[in-house]
């Protein structure tokens, strides 16, 4: 089995945020018995799917369940910047095109108890791929392997491909940019999440301002997605900020005093 190595850039990120996604992820397991399967989407890419899949997997696997990371944004991978691996890798769509077999497809990772299935090459026709019996089979065989399954789609406001993965889950999120979208624009994802009739478990906001005030949201969870650099340049720019007010107060006492 290949061994994909989670970057550098990634695993510290992933160390920064480790409260966020573990809060997350116990929403997750106290949201219902026999949630196992996991899709995670959003309304438009660069929202933050990849990023909070990635990081609520490796939070599944650090409390030590068997966690498969399936990379279904088979338009649109970025996984391969996320992990790198020197070994040549058969991906999800190889094996739904009956190139592979499934084992071919899993590899392993640095990290412990984490195990993932790489979107593999685009192909021409991926909706069709994912409504085949294949992919349906595919989850019936892993659930029997792992504990959970994380599963990473393509966007929902784009293209159909979310709700077809999320039928064959047991639960999803939404993955929401904060700012980002119009209102409507979520409802009707949110919507389509739930025709599938797969539980829709809520909304994850993400790239949250937290110098502003807060946000109502959608489903069960706050805001956990406010990290890394975007959180502590806010933080710094609110500290620059109270300093100015300091030097400037200070400074209005000193006139006054000097008046007198
Ligand atoms: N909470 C966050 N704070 C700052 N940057 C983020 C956050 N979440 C995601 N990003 C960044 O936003 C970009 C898009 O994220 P990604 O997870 O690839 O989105 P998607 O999979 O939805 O297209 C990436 O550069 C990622 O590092
Ligand atoms: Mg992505």
């Amino acid at each position: 089995m290949p061994t994909l190595k989670l970057n550098r850039a990634r695993r510290e990120d992933a160390e920064k945020t480790e409260e966020f996604y573990n809060a997350l992820r116990t929403n997750i397991q106290l949201s219902g018995d026999g949630i196992d399967v996991i899709s995670i989407s959003s309304v438009q890419s660069g929202e933050g799917k990849s990023t909070t899949s990635v990081n609520l997997a490796i939070a599944f696997a650090r409390s030590g369940y068997q966690t498969l990371l399936v990379d279904a944004d088979i338009r649109n991978s970025v996984m391969s910047g996320v992990f790198s691996t020197r070994d040549k890798i058969t991906g999800l769509t190889d094996y739904l095109t009956g190139k592979n077999d499934l084992s071919e497809g899993l590899c392993d990772t640095d990290i412990e108890n984490l195990y993932m299935i790489q979107a593999g090459p685009v192909s021409p026709n991926p909706t069709g791929l994912l409504q085949s019996q294949n992919f349906n089979k595919m989850i019936d065989i892993l659930r029997k392997y792992y504990d959970y399954i994380i599963i990473d789609t393509p966007p929902i406001g784009l293209v159909i491909d979310a709700a077809i993965i999320t039928q064959q889950g047991d639960a999803t999120v939404l993955v929401v940019e904060s700012g980002s979208n119009k209102r409507r624009a979520v409802e009707k994802a949110v919507e389509q999440l739930e025709q599938t009739g797969t539980p829709f478990l809520g909304v994850i906001l993400n790239k949250v301002d937290t110098s502003m005030e807060r946000y109502g949201s959608y489903g069960a969870y706050g805001s956990y997605g406010d990290y890394g650099n975007y959180g502590k340049k806010i933080r710094e720019e609110k500290k620059k900020k109270e300093k100015k007010k300091d030097k400037e107060e200070r400074s209005r006492s000193r006139r006054n005093r000097d008046k007198k």
